[in-house]
């Protein structure tokens, strides 16, 4: 079929929209007609050159659709199903899907290569290949994916909405909730308060943290940061560790989150920094390809204060269990999702959207298909 998708042809470069030819559904995959899908810093880290894909590739890994078509062979799922497009697939029966870490599915070796996990394509572009970003390629109305990339979800919650459980929600939640693992009265601080930051902030008081300090430079997001569960809000790392240290009797914090876009080594060294005796410091935010390795800390008070750096990927979750878990939560209004979209946008201004995000006036920023 012919559909109008969204190519990063250049690096660094912009999104163009093209009409492109979509194969049908192979063995083990799915044709799925996305409804919507947010846009992460993530996508725009390769169109900047921050980190380098292999072009033209369709992006987009944060949508939410429902199933037209299924290939030979795919079991739990029907034509009809609304799902959520997990941007790391989940194969269930790897050693890490077998224990619970399905982010760490050996199946994640495939992603970002561009073509469908048999090696070959289903997105051409006058005959040549394109490459689809994490296998899923969400900023296209129609794309074909692994079975292993989605989670069914119930048909009563809006498509438009429960889309940033595909990556943000359950990265920030997780980072706060898994990596961090806030327990009730702990002190968090959450460097970078957009998309996934906030969920981080919304993990760590829904943990029970007695204090959430958001740290952002830009006064609307910390404003959010507020609204949705931070205790306190400053701007940069330097203030917020002080303030930390002035309620803890000057220990600092138990946990501090980077959910920052590029942190470098001397942000990890400040959160280091900021946090207390046996505390931990969660790096989620993703660093430039050309940041130069190394964090510039103390070992000895590594060792000594017994302090953890801990990365994190999709904030630890298991898709298949966690994304109906943040649904629950969800309907319960525990989890806010609708006060994170900004502003909504067709495809064709799909540019605004990463502007808008570069310049830091979204949240989140949601891609609403047409068909
Ligand atoms: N680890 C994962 O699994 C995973 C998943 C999704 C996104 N990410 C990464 O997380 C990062 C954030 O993504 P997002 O979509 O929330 O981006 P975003 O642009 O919505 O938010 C980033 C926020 O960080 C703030 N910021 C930048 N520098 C800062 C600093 N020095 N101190 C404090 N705040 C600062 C910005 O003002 C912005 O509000 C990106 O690097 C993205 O690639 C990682
Ligand atoms: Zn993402
Ligand atoms: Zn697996």
């Amino acid at each position: 079929m012919r559909v109008r998708a969204a190519l990063q042809r250049a690096t660094p470069g912009r999104y163009e929209i093209r009409e492109i030819d979509l194969d049908e559904p192979k063995e083990h995959e799915v044709l799925v007609r996305y409804v919507a899908s947010g846009i992460c810093h993530s996508d725009v880290h390769y169109l900047t050159g921050e980190h380098v894909g292999i072009v033209p590739m369709c992006g987009g890994h944060e949508g939410a659709g429902v199933v037209e078509a299924l290939g030979p062979g795919v079991s739990g799922l029907a034509v009809g199903d609304h799902v959520i497009a997990s941007f790391i697939p989940f194969c269930g029966r790897c050693r890490y899907c077998a224990a619970g870490r399905s982010n760490l599915c050996d199946l994640g070796a495939k992603l970002q290569l561009g073509p469908q996990l048999d090696g070959t394509y289903r997105m051409h572009d006058e005959g040549q290949p394109v490459n689809q970003f994490l296998l899923i390629s969400t900023f296209s109305p129609w794309s074909v994916v692994p079975e292993q990339s989605l989670v069914k979800v119930p048909k009563d919650v809006p498509l438009e909405t429960v889309c940033l459980l595909g990556c943000g929600v359950g990265t920030g939640l997780g980072s706060a909730l898994n990596a961090a693992a806030v327990r009730p009265g702990h002190h968090v601080i959450v460097m970078g308060v957009g998309g996934v930051g906030v969920n981080a902030v919304q993990g760590a008081a829904m943990a029970g943290a007695a204090t959430v300090v958001a740290v952002d430079p830009i006064p609307f997001k910390r404003e959010m940061a507020l609204r949705l569960g931070a205790t306190h809000a400053y701007p940069d790392i330097a203030e917020a560790t002080e303030f930390v240290r002035s309620i803890t009797n000057g220990q600092g914090a138990d946990s501090a989150i980077l959910t920052m876009d590029g942190p470098t080594g001397d942000d990890v060294a400040a959160a280091f920094d900021a946090i207390s005796k046996g505390g931990t410091v969660v790096v989620t935010g993703m660093a430039s390809h050309h940041t130069p390795p190394g964090i510039p800390i103390n070992l000895l008070m590594l060792a000594g204060m017994e302090k953890r750096i801990q990365g994190c990927l999709f904030g630890m979750c298991s898709p298949a269990v966690d994304i109906l878990r943040q649904i629950d939560l969800y309907r319960a209004g525990r989890l806010k999702l609708d006060e994170l979209v900004t502003r909504r946008y067709p495809l064709d201004d799909i540019n605004l959207a990463v502007t808008d995000l570069l310049e830091g006036r979204n949240l989140r920023g949601v891609i609403m298909h047409e068909h």
